[in-house]
Order: C-alpha cells, then sequence, then structure tokens
C-alpha cells in the first residue's frame, strides 16, 4: 500500500476528484464502488460539478454501494444509499439500473450472494473511507481478510460515530457491507482518509502489524492499494 499526501484539505479533495475523473474518463464503463460517511462530500462535490460541466459521465458507469445501515427506514437520511444519493448519485447521470444498493428487506444471505455475484471478478476501484478503529466498509476488527459480504454487528465506537450522520437517535446497530475480500478482488483499491483525528489509524495502516485487529491493514499487500491522506490525515 502506497501513501499519496494530497495536501491541505482542498487541494486533498480535488486531486482524488481529478483522479476519479481520469478513472473515469480513461473507462467509460468503470465499476466504481462508492462509500458514504462524511470523507469523501467535497470530493463528491467535485466530481458532481465536472459531471454538470459536461466533462466526464457516468452513464455507462456502474455504481456498487460500499455498505448499508440496517434497522433504519428506508427513506432515513442518514441511510448510506440516501446519503450516496444526496451527495452523488442525484446530480450526475447514472442511469438507475446501474446502480446497485443492499435491498434489507428480503432474505439477507440471499441478497448477500447475489450482490457478491454482481460483484464477480471485483470492482475496477473502490474508494473506501476509514474509521478510526481501522474499519473498512463496516468491516470492523475481527474481520477475516477473505470475508465477503454479509451482515455485521457494528462496533460500539462507530455506533457512536455514526450519530453524525442521523438526525435522531435511533442508531443502528448492524449492517451489510461488502467484505475484505470482496474488496481484494478489485483492480485498484484507493482508501481515503482526511482530518488530523484519522491520524493514527492512517500511521497504523501503512506500518502496524498486519491483523484482523486493525481491518485496514488487511489491504496492505494487495497490488494497487494506495491509501490517499489529506495533510491532517498524513499527520503533517
Ligand atoms: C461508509 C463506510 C465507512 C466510513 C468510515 C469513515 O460507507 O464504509 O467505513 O468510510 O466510517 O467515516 P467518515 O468518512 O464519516 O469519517
Amino acid at each position: 500500500m502506497k501513501l499519496l499526501r494530497g495536501g491541505p484539505i482542498d487541494e486533498w479533495a480535488g486531486t482524488v476528484a481529478r483522479l476519479f475523473i481520469e478513472r473515469l474518463k480513461a473507462r467509460r464503463d468503470l465499476r466504481v464502488c462508492l462509500p458514504t460517511g462524511l470523507t469523501p462530500v467535497p470530493i463528491y462535490d467535485l466530481v458532481a460539478a465536472a459531471v454538470t460541466r459536461g466533462e466526464v459521465s457516468f452513464a455507462r458507469a456502474e455504481v456498487f454501494l460500499l455498505d448499508e445501515f440496517g434497522g433504519v427506514d428506508a427513506d432515513d437520511p442518514g441511510r448510506c444509499d440516501q446519503m450516496l444519493d444526496r451527495f452523488l448519485l442525484s446530480r450526475v447521470d447514472l442511469p438507475r439500473e446501474r446502480l446497485h444498493r443492499f435491498d434489507l428487506d428480503g432474505d439477507l444471505p440471499d441478497m448477500c450472494r447475489a450482490s457478491e455475484a454482481a460483484v464477480g471478478r471485483g470492482c475496477d476501484l473502490p474508494l473506501p473511507g476509514i474509521g478510526t478503529n481501522g474499519h473498512v466498509g463496516m468491516n470492523e476488527p475481527g474481520t477475516a481478510g477473505d470475508s465477503l459480504t454479509r451482515r455485521v454487528t457494528l462496533a460500539p465506537e462507530t455506533i457512536a460515530a455514526s450519530a453524525r450522520y442521523f438526525s435522531h437517535d435511533r442508531l443502528p446497530t448492524w449492517g451489510v457491507t461488502m467484505g475484505l475480500g470482496t474488496l481484494r478482488r478489485s483492480g485498484e483499491i484507493w482508501i481515503m482518509a482526511s482530518g488530523a483525528g484519522k491520524a493514527s489509524i492512517v500511521r497504523e495502516t501503512l506500518s502496524g502489524p498486519m491483523t484482523d485487529a486493525v481491518p485496514a491493514t488487511q489491504l496492505r499487500d494487495h497490488p494497487s492499494a494506495l491509501l490517499i491522506a489529506d495533510d491532517g490525515a498524513a499527520g503533517v
């Protein structure tokens, strides 16, 4: 895993957006896996603006949602699909049938198997964020490196952090996430990190022991893994 220092947060967002747009231009049918959370918001803003200007298009792309909170209403603004829609998809030209989200209403194991089948050989490019406990998606400490899409129990610190996304206190305690093994099938993996609050987990991800106690370390030996950190997260 290489570290790419993106500079101050605005510059960092511009760099990630530019690289993402380059990939989309080079391969119009790019299969991307996208997270929600707060980290990607300034990047999605820039990508959406580029689509509005006609510089790039999602018309032939395919978007896979990285994870989803369980036990919350389908129209809760804190749900991952709602956040991705608000911050990016409602502003770009991705045909709705080219979005793969998680339907949590039916049989979950069946849905997870179908999701793995849709990912198939792997996405071209996931851009996950990272939690302060090293989670990627909802792959919490203790997750095996070859884990697949499945229902997971959220770590207490993840539940507490999710309060930033919800306007009520009925915080989710579980979710569905692509596994680390699902992500490892991807052509490239770019982990995005911003803010000083992520500096210590960035350091651990890059140079601490590879262990399931810090899930992100299990992506370190992927041949094309990149951690893109702003000055705060890079500890500058
Ligand atoms: C979101 C996700 C999570 C977040 C992580 C960081 O889809 O999968 O792993 O990327 O919790 O969250 P923020 O970006 O809010 O700091």
